[in-house]
């Protein structure tokens, strides 16, 4: 067991709170508050587990982006979580959205998102997705797939219209782990671009006359904390813009380059510099078209995880403590069906016990959460205080993006509200999952 001193513990550098929402403050007593709300408030008043956002952290990252893409188009990726709330901190902050289903796109419409400020995304659009997109006006539809052309197309109908960019694969490895890198050939998503398969489906697009061909699209993966795959990436969906225009005469006028901005998950990891993308994006976009003698496209982006990632925060209790062999095991009330995402990628959290300021050494201990499973562990190997004991409570920061909206009913433990802080107010956006909520779908006997 590593062991490090009560004083290293005390001074608690600003550091630990770096990828923490910009609100945090500290506490007397080992509390910290998110939106002026301490953490303890709301586990005692919307019980654990429970995922706190902070509106003021959503809405500054979406002006941040909108800072430094001011000629771009962001589009918020509404699969890293999607709420009523959400929909409204976007549209508010002026950002489009990404949606790939009926579902995202339906809560995003009814709760008064302008559809055409809506683009749809799916490498397997379903007759409902397909039929709720046109139904609800959606702006723009991405095509992945040679036979979802005639598909879209008929039924679009012949006198109706629809505006489509196509999704190109442009043989880049790039993301922080193999299931999130989409950029290369061989895995399901777009239409290749080595192979001369999205560069076919431009001709097919093009000749389906409701369907308007408006530009391309290419989301290389996600977590990527570098800039230049995206600098590649520019320069080879130019390439095909340029082959375009020579083949069939027409001028795309807009450009998507996907989402996949990385952060950091703990203190010191690397994130992707905003700044530096924008700016470089741009630069790389001017020079490419003008060598290729094209007039320069609208740029779109899609982030998802930079703008609800750091936002939020997953408070989970203790409800064991095992001291086996050399290991500490520490059981909190969530886990894996809360957030998939240690035993999905293998990322790395850094939990940390408020509420109580202790005065034991730290100890290294492993957070599992509370599911039939070995591999559901929260955060192996992380430093807490020796006296780490049930009752406790445990914050998780970063805890925004991939982890609700990629929750399930595993175990039947119904999954954790979430808690909007603002201001010194905190309020329910969504609440916990009952068991009563469970056994209402299960109809048979
Ligand atoms: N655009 C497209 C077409 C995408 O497929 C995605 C993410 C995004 C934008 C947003 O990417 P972001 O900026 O959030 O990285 N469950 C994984 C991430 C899967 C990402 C899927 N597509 C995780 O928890 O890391």
């Amino acid at each position: 067991m590593t062991t490090v001193t009560v004083s290293e513990i005390a001074s608690d550098s600003a550091d630990e709170l770096s990828v923490w929402p910009a609100s945090t403050t500290r506490l007397p007593h080992g509390g910290l508050a998110v939106g002026g709300v301490p953490l303890t408030e709301i586990a005692d008043r919307f019980d654990t587990p429970a995922y706190v956002l902070d509106e003021g952290e959503v809405r500054a990252r979406c002006r941040t982006y909108r800072d430094a893409f001011p000629d771009a188009e962001v589009l918020y990726a509404a699969k890293a979580f999607l709420s009523r709330a959400m929909v409204h901190w976007v549209a508010e902050e002026g950002l489009g959205l990404d949606v790939c289903s009926a579902g995202e796109l339906e809560l995003a419409v009814t709760a008064g998102f302008p559809p055409d400020r809506i683009l749809l995304h799916g490498n397997a659009k379903s007759p409902r997705d397909i039929e709720t997109a046109l139904r609800l006006g959606v702006g723009r539809i991405v095509i992945d797939s040679p036979s979802e052309i005639a598909r879209l197309a008929a039924a679009v109908g012949p006198g109706g219209h629809q505006k489509v960019l196509v999704r190109v694969v442009p043989g880049i490895s790039a993301g922080g782990h193999e299931k999130i890198r989409t950029g290369t050939d061989g895995q399901k998503f777009g239409l290749s671009l080595t192979d001369g398969s999205a560069q076919h489906a431009v001709t097919r697009l093009l000749g389906q006359p409701q369907l308007e061909l408006v530009g391309l699209h290419c989301h290389i993966g996600s977590q990527i904390t570098d800039v230049k795959p995206y600098l590649t990436a520019v320069r080879r969906v130019v390439g095909l813009m340029a082959r375009i225009r020579d083949a069939h005469g027409v001028t795309l006028p807009e450009l998507d380059m996907g989402g996949g901005h990385g952060i950091a998950y703990r203190p010191g990891e690397p994130a992707l510099d905003l700044t530096a993308l924008a700016g470089r994006l741009r630069a790389e976009l001017v020079e490419s078209c003008a060598g290729a003698g094209l007039p320069v496209p609208r740029l779109a982006v899609e982030p998802g995880r930079a703008i609800a990632g750091p936002a939020g925060v997953a408070l989970y209790r203790v409800l064991a403590v095992k001291r086996t062999g050399d290991r500490v095991f520490v059981a909190v009330d969530g886990g894996m069906s809360d957030n998939p995402r240690p035993a999905l990628y293998g990322v790395r959290y850094a939990p940390r016990l408020i509420g109580r300021r202790s005065t034991a050494a730290s100890c290294t201990a492993t957070v599992v959460g509370r599911h039939c499973e070995a591999g559901d562990i929260l955060a192996a190997d992380v430093e807490l205080p020796g006296d780490v004991h049930p009752g406790d409570l445990l914050a998780v920061p970063v805890a925004g993006a991939y982890q609700l909206s990629m929750a399930s009913g595993y175990n039947m433990v119904g999954r954790p509200p979430v808690v909007a802080v603002a201001h010194g107010a905190a309020r329910l956006l969504v609440r916990r999952e009952t068991l009563d909520d469970l056994r209402r779908r299960d109809i048979g006997d």
